[in-house]
C-alpha cells in the first residue's frame, strides 16, 4: 500500500513539475545522471551528475520511474564537489529502497527559486551497473624504458584499464591511449607501458572498469606525474673534521636532473653507525632532507654513509661515502676496559683484531649499547688468546657519537713465538760493537713486549760465561762496550712479554784484535819519547847552569858524618857534571877533618840537601863569610893557583858539595 501511495505522490510531483518547467527556462540542466554500485559486492548505490552552475543553493532531486511509476527516494547521503569548473553532485541510496533488478529510468530536476531544470533521462538496471572508483594510490616505477603503473585493485579478479600519457616538457606531444586487461595480483592492478623514455617525465592518467559486470562504467581518471628515472648515484663530496672523538662529516651533492625532480625529490641519508645504534640509538636510521647538504656526526671508527635520492618513480642507486677511521696515534695498552661488564644506554664497544698492527674490519666484535653482562661475557669467550685487539669505546654524548678510548688489549698474553729479525752486528772495534734488529711482527709478539733480554756469552763452548741484561723494548739498536779485543762473543737477543721470553736471535761478534805491529810501534814511540825527554833534561840542565851558575853550599866539616861506609854506599850515585874549584883558607875549621878523610869527601845528607849545621836553612845558597870561600870554574885553575892562601877543592853537583884537598900544599 505504501508503494502505491508513494507512486501516487510521485505522479503528482511530476505533473506539478511539468507545468513548472515550461515557466522556468532560466536554470541550467544537470548532466544525465549515472547510477551504479562501486563494485558488485556492495549494497549501496550511487547516483552522480554534474551541473554547470555556480549556484550553490540549487536543490537537486533524483526521480526513478519503473514502468509507469515514478518515485523519489530519500538519499542515505549527499555530496557536492567542484571538479574542473563543474559541480559534481552525488547521492547514495540503500539497495532495499530501490528495485535494483528492474530497468529504471532516472533523471534529476534542479530547482532554484521558482525555476527548475530537468536532466536527460538515463535508463539502467541498477544491479548490473558497476563503476569503480577512480584508481587510487598509483605507484610508478621505471624498468628500463618501460613504465610500470600499479594501483589498488577493486574486489574483482580482473579489470579493464586505460592509460593515457603525454611526455612532459614538450607541449606538442599528443596524448596516447592504451587499454589493457589487468589481473588482480596481491590486491593490485598493474599496467606496463612500454617504450617510453626513462630520462623524461610524463603526465599519465589511468582509469579502469569492471569486466564482469554486464553494464560496466569507466571509472574517473586518476592522474599522476611520472618523473624521469634516477639512474645514477649522486655525486657526493665529503668534508670532515675530527675533534674530541667525533668526526663531523659534511656532505654536499649536485641536485638531480630537472626531469627527475618533477614532483619533488627527497634525499635520504643513512650511516652505518646510526643504523647499528652504536653509540647513539635512533628509531629511524634514515634521515630525510630536501637540501643538497647535510652534516652528520660519526665516531672515530670507520663508517659508510649512503645518500639516496627519491622521487615518485623510485630511488637512485646509493652514493656511498666511506668515512675512514681516524688512525689512532700512539696507542697504549689498555688500563681499563668494559670487557665482561654491563653496558649503559650510551656506550658501545668495538674490538678489532689487529693484523700487522692494522685493524681487520671484517673481524670486529661489536657490543651495542645496553649489552648485558652475560652477552659481554659471551663475547669475551669468543675473543682469541694471544691476539692483539684494538679496543674502542664510544659514547653518545649530547646525542653525538664520540670515541672516548682507544687502546691495545690482549685477553691473555703469551710469550713471543719468534726471534727479533735481521739481528746483525756492525762497526766492530777492539772493544765495542753495534747491534741492530727489527722488531718481531705484532702477530708473533702475542703480548706486550716488556723488554729485550740481551745476553753475551764469551769463551769456549764448555767454559762459557754468560752475562745478560734487560734493554728497553723500544730499542732497535744497541752498542755493546767493554769487550775484550780479539775476542769472540756469542750474542743473543730475545723479546720478553709478561708471559715469558721468546726465542732468541743470535749473532757472533769478533772484536778487532790488538795487532803486533801496533804494539811495536807504540813501544818504539814510548822509547823515543823517553829518550827525548832525557835529552831535553840534560840540555836544559846544561843551559841552566851556564846562565845561572850554581852557588856552592857551605861545607860544614863534621867528622862524624864522613864515615867511609856512607861514602861507599852513595858513591854509586855520583855523576859529575861540572867541576868548581874553590880556595880554602889555610886555618879553616875543616882542615883537620879534610885531612882525616884524605880524599874527596862527601858532605851532605842523603836527601841531597846541603847539610846546614847552623839550622840556617833559609840560606841554602848562603856563603859563610868566615870561611871566605872563593869559587871558580876549572878553566880558571891557573888563576886559582896564584891565590896566596892554601886551598881545598870543593865539588858541587846538584847542590852536593865535595871537599877536595889540594896536592899543591
Ligand atoms: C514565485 O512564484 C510566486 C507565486 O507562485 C510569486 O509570488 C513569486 O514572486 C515568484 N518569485 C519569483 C522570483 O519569480
Ligand atoms: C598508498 O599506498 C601506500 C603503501 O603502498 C600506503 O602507505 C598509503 O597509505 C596509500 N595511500 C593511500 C591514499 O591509500
Ligand atoms: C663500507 O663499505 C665497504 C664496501 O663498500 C665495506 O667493505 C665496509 O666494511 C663498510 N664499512 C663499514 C664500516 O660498514
Ligand atoms: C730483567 O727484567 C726482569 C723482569 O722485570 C727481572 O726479573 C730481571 O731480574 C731483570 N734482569 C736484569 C739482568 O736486570
Ligand atoms: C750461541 O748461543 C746460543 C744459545 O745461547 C747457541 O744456541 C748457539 O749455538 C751459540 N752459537 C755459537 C756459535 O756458539
Amino acid at each position: 500500500m505504501d508503494f502505491v501511495k508513494a507512486s501516487l505522490q510521485g505522479w503528482t510531483a511530476v505533473v506539478m513539475l511539468l507545468t513548472m518547467v515550461s515557466k522556468a527556462a532560466t536554470c541550467e540542466a544537470p548532466s544525465s545522471p549515472q547510477c551504479f554500485r562501486t563494485n558488485s559486492a556492495v549494497s549501496v548505490y550511487t547516483c552522480e551528475w554534474s551541473t554547470d552552475t555556480t549556484e550553490s543553493n540549487q536543490n537537486n532531486q533524483v526521480y526513478f520511474r519503473y514502468g509507469n511509476l515514478t518515485r523519489t527516494v530519500l538519499p542515505a547521503g549527499t555530496s557536492k564537489e567542484r571538479i574542473s569548473g563543474r559541480i559534481w553532485s552525488r547521492q547514495w541510496f540503500r539497495e532495499e529502497e530501490l528495485f535494483v533488478w528492474q530497468r529504471v529510468h532516472i533523471w534529476v530536476i534542479a530547482r532554484a527559486g521558482n525555476f527548475s531544470c530537468t536532466s536527460p533521462t538515463t535508463s539502467v538496471i541498477l544491479n548490473q551497473s558497476v563503476k569503480y572508483e577512480a584508481p587510487k594510490n598509483i605507484s610508478v616505477s621505471w624498468m628500463g624504458n618501460d613504465l610500470n603503473l600499479s594501483w589498488r585493485a577493486e574486489a574483482e579478479q580482473q579489470a579493464l584499464a586505460e592509460v593515457s600519457f603525454q611526455m612532459e616538457g614538450d607541449a606538442a606531444e599528443p596524448w596516447e591511449n592504451k587499454s589493457t586487461t589487468t589481473n588482480n595480483t596481491d590486491n593490485t592492478y598493474q599496467v606496463i607501458v612500454v617504450n617510453l623514455q626513462k630520462d623524461s617525465s610524463y603526465r599519465v592518467q589511468v582509469r579502469h572498469q569492471s569486466i564482469k559486470a554486464p553494464n560496466p562504467l569507466w571509472s574517473g581518471w586518476s592522474s599522476v606525474t611520472v618523473p624521469a628515472e634516477l639512474e645514477h648515484p649522486l655525486e657526493v663530496n665529503m668534508r670532515k673534521k675530527c675533534r674530541d672523538g667525533t668526526q663531523t662529516v659534511t656532505l654536499t651533492w649536485q641536485p638531480v636532473p630537472p626531469a627527475a625532480a618533477v614532483g619533488g625529490v627527497t634525499y635520504s641519508i643513512e650511516d652505518t653507525q646510526r643504523c647499528h645504534g652504536c653509540p647513539c640509538y635512533t628509531k629511524n636510521c634514515f634521515i630525510n632532507t630536501t637540501n643538497t647538504k647535510y652534516t652528520t656526526f660519526v665516531t672515530y671508527s670507520a663508517a659508510n654513509i649512503s645518500v639516496i635520492a627519491w622521487n615518485a618513480a623510485g630511488k637512485s642507486p646509493p652514493a656511498v661515502v666511506h668515512v675512514r677511521a681516524k688512525p689512532a696515534a700512539d696507542l697504549k695498552p689498555c688500563e681499563k676496559t668494559l670487557l665482561g661488564e654491563k653496558l649503559g644506554k650510551q656506550t658501545c664497544l668495538e674490538w678489532y683484531e689487529l693484523e700487522d698492527g692494522h685493524p681487520k674490519p671484517e673481524s670486529v666484535l661489536t657490543l651495542l649499547a645496553r649489552t648485558t653482562k652475560a652477552e659481554n661475557l659471551k663475547m669475551k669467550a669468543e675473543m682469541k688468546d694471544h691476539v692483539r685487539y684494538l679496543y674502542i669505546e664510544h659514547r653518545c654524548v649530547n646525542r653525538r657519537p664520540q670515541t672516548v678510548q682507544m687502546c691495545l688489549f690482549y685477553k691473555t698474553e703469551g710469550a713471543p713465538i719468534s726471534a727479533p729479525e735481521d739481528f746483525i752486528t756492525f762497526s766492530e772495534t777492539h772493544t765495542s760493537a753495534y747491534l741492530s734488529w727489527r722488531a718481531i711482527p705484532t702477530g708473533h709478539q702475542r703480548g706486550f713486549l716488556t723488554h729485550y733480554v740481551l745476553c753475551r756469552a764469551n769463551g769456549s763452548w764448555q767454559n762459557e760465561t754468560k752475562e745478560c741484561r734487560n734493554i728497553s723494548a723500544s730499542l732497535l739498536k744497541y752498542r755493546l762496550e767493554h769487550l775484550t779485543p780479539g775476542a769472540k762473543y756469542n750474542i743473543s737477543l730475545a723479546s720478553v712479554t709478561r708471559a715469558g721470553e721468546g726465542p732468541a736471535a743470535t749473532v757472533i761478534i769478533n772484536t778487532v784484535p790488538q795487532k803486533h805491529s801496533n804494539v811495536l810501534l807504540s813501544l818504539g814511540l814510548l822509547l823515543s819519547f823517553s829518550f827525548l825527554s832525557v835529552l831535553c833534561t840534560f840540555t836544559f840542565k846544561r843551559v841552566k847552569n851556564r846562565i845561572l851558575p850554581p852557588v856552592p853550599t857551605p861545607v860544614i866539616p863534621d867528622s862524624a858524618k864522613f864515615q867511609p861506609e856512607h861514602q861507599e854506599i852513595l858513591q854509586g850515585k855520583e855523576v859529575v857534571h861540572k867541576l868548581t874549584l874553590c880556595q880554602l883558607p889555610p886555618e879553616g875549621k875543616s882542615t883537620e877533618a879534610l885531612e882525616a878523610s884524605e880524599e874527596t869527601t862527601f858532605l851532605g845528607g842523603t836527601d841531597g840537601v846541603p847539610v846546614d849545621t847552623d839550622d840556617d836553612k833559609s840560606d841554602e845558597s848562603g856563603v859563610y863569610e868566615e870561611n871566605a870561600l872563593r869559587c871558580t870554574t876549572d878553566e880558571n885553575m891557573t888563576d886559582l893557583e896564584q891565590v896566596e892562601n892554601e886551598i881545598a877543592m870543593l865539588i858541587y853537583r846538584n847542590g852536593l858539595v865535595f871537599d877536595v884537598k889540594t896536592d899543591s900544599g
